[in-house]
């Protein structure tokens, strides 16, 4: 489809349009990532968002300010250019422009991002501008195939999207990660999970999600940890630990499909080896918390059962799979207050946590909720959390309590996982890290 302005007679269109326009007069805006000319005919490479596409003038093809125009061009500066598609099978969309006139709308000297090399700093310091670099535009394709991935997969389900607040007056992850705000005369903490909202809404609903920003005030500086990440968050009413298991598997194995469907060629440009995202179809193990620990120590690594594992440990664990993997049943110290003991030891709880191969640890961390009222108020004394803030929560086992599970999966991480990145810092617009807040 394509866009005319009042007042334009040729129809502006996107690069991924071109093909479709063979033969037709078309105007195209964009930016400038390449210019070179053989002495009478000038090549322009434009990138508009959509796609990138070469443009060729002949020296007779535009008028002579505009020939010395394009002769000057720089990279990024902004231009409106008009002409004729032509079909080309050298080129990458198999089509070119002809171009019949060049107007520039705004042009970049000395733009800082070159194609030489530059540091991650540097980069990170110019964010704002490395969202321009086709890399950086896959990857964001990507995330946002993602997360329609997540959404349409849930609606399909029968769940119901339901908004979870940012502003919260307690923990749900634990205190030692809260960030503290003013909240007129009160003080609030911005949300580290929306699952004791969805619990809510899941009794009203009963099947709900979901999918928002969290935040988690973590002096970690890790290749998986944004203090600001994106989380869906799924709950179901009457739903046990080994229904939600199944979910994930059918969401995990749904979602893959749909990037290396709809996004091949992204993937492509950010030379991800699909071969083993191909191989992700279930059943996915499901490896009990005893038998994990059993194989670290079959490994020669010195674990303590009762210990959470440690991302060597978790690398260590997905390595001998193709596939996602769950690992069940962890002790209930590691996990939040939340957790529904296990029936056959105490000490363990309901819990699961996915994660992805390829060494890139837990994206998906979730279980069965506690059903006790009893059990809950001596959990949240013993977690040193206030009684008081959640008595609302507490409700939600007085009245129609019913057996729940739910779970979190985390954008970031499973964009990592899925684009093959070599840290979370690429897997949004502009990451919030330990020391970083700007751009
Ligand atoms: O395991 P987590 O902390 O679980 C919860 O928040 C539960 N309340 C979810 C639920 O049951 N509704 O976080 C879930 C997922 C992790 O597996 C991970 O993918 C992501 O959220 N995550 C992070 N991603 C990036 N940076 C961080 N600091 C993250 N912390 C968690
Ligand atoms: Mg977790």
């Amino acid at each position: 489809m394509s866009v005319t302005p009042p007042g334009t007679a040729t129809p502006w269109i996107r690069i991924v349009e071109a093909p479709k326009h063979v033969g037709e007069i078309v105007e195209l805006r964009g930016w400038v990532t390449h210019r070179r000319s053989s002495g009478k005919v000038q090549f322009l490479v434009l990138r508009d968002g959509s796609g990138t596409l070469q443009a060729v003038a002949g020296v007779k093809d535009i008028s002579p300010e505009q020939w010395e125009a394009s002769a000057a061009i720089t990279q990024e500066s902004a231009v409106i250019l008009r002409g004729m598609i032509k079909a080309d099978t050298r080129q990458a969309g198999g089509v070119e422009l002809g171009m019949q006139s060049l107007e520039v709308v705004s042009a970049a000297p000395d733009y800082p991002i070159t194609p030489k090399e530059h540091g991650v700093d540097y980069l990170m310091d110019h964010r704002h501008l490395w969202l321009r670099a086709s890399r950086q535009q896959s990857i964001l394709r990507i995330r946002a195939e993602i997360i329609s991935a997540f959404r349409d997969f849930m609606n399909q389900e029968g769940f119901l999207l339901v908004d979870a607040p940012i502003f919260t007056p307690s923990a749900c992850e634990g205190t030692s990660n809260l960030f503290e705000t003013q909240y007129f005369d009160d003080k609030a903490y911005l949300s580290q999970s929306g699952q004791l909202y969805m619990e809510a809404a899941a009794m009203a609903l009963g099947r709900v999600y979901c999918l928002g920003p969290a935040f988690r005030a973590e002096k970690s500086k890790t290749r998986r940890h944004l203090i600001e990440f994106w989380m869906m968050e799924p709950e179901w009413a009457f739903a046990t630990l080994q229904d939600v298991i199944a979910l994930e598997e059918k969401l995990l194995i749904y979602t893959v499909g749909r990037v290396l469907e709809q996004r091949a060629e992204d993937l492509k440009i950010i030379e991800r080896d699909t071969s083993k995202l191909q191989k992700v179809l279930g059943p996915f193990p499901r490896i009990h918390y005893d038998d994990a620990v059993k194989m670290l120590h079959e490994a020669g690594i010195a674990f303590e059962h009762g210990n959470d594992f440690g991302s060597p440990d978790e690398t260590e664990l997905s390595n001998r799979y193709d596939t996602p993997i769950f690992i069940t049943n962890y002790p209930a110290a590691v996990k939040a207050f939340y957790m529904e003991p296990d029936p056959n030891d105490p000490k363990l709880c309901l819990s699961c946590d996915c994660l992805a191969p390829e060494g890139y640890g837990e994206i998906i961390g979730g279980g069965q909720r506690m059903s006790s009222l009893e059990m809950l108020t001596s959990r949240i004394d013993a977690h040193g959390l206030p009684q008081s803030a959640f008595e609302w929560y507490k409700d939600l086992r007085r009245y129609g309590s019913v057996p729940h599970s739910g779970f979190g999966i985390g954008v970031e991480r499973t964009l990592a996982w899925i684009a093959g990145l070599d840290h979370v810092r690429e897997s949004i617009a502009f990451p919030r890290m330990l020391y970083r807040l700007t751009p």
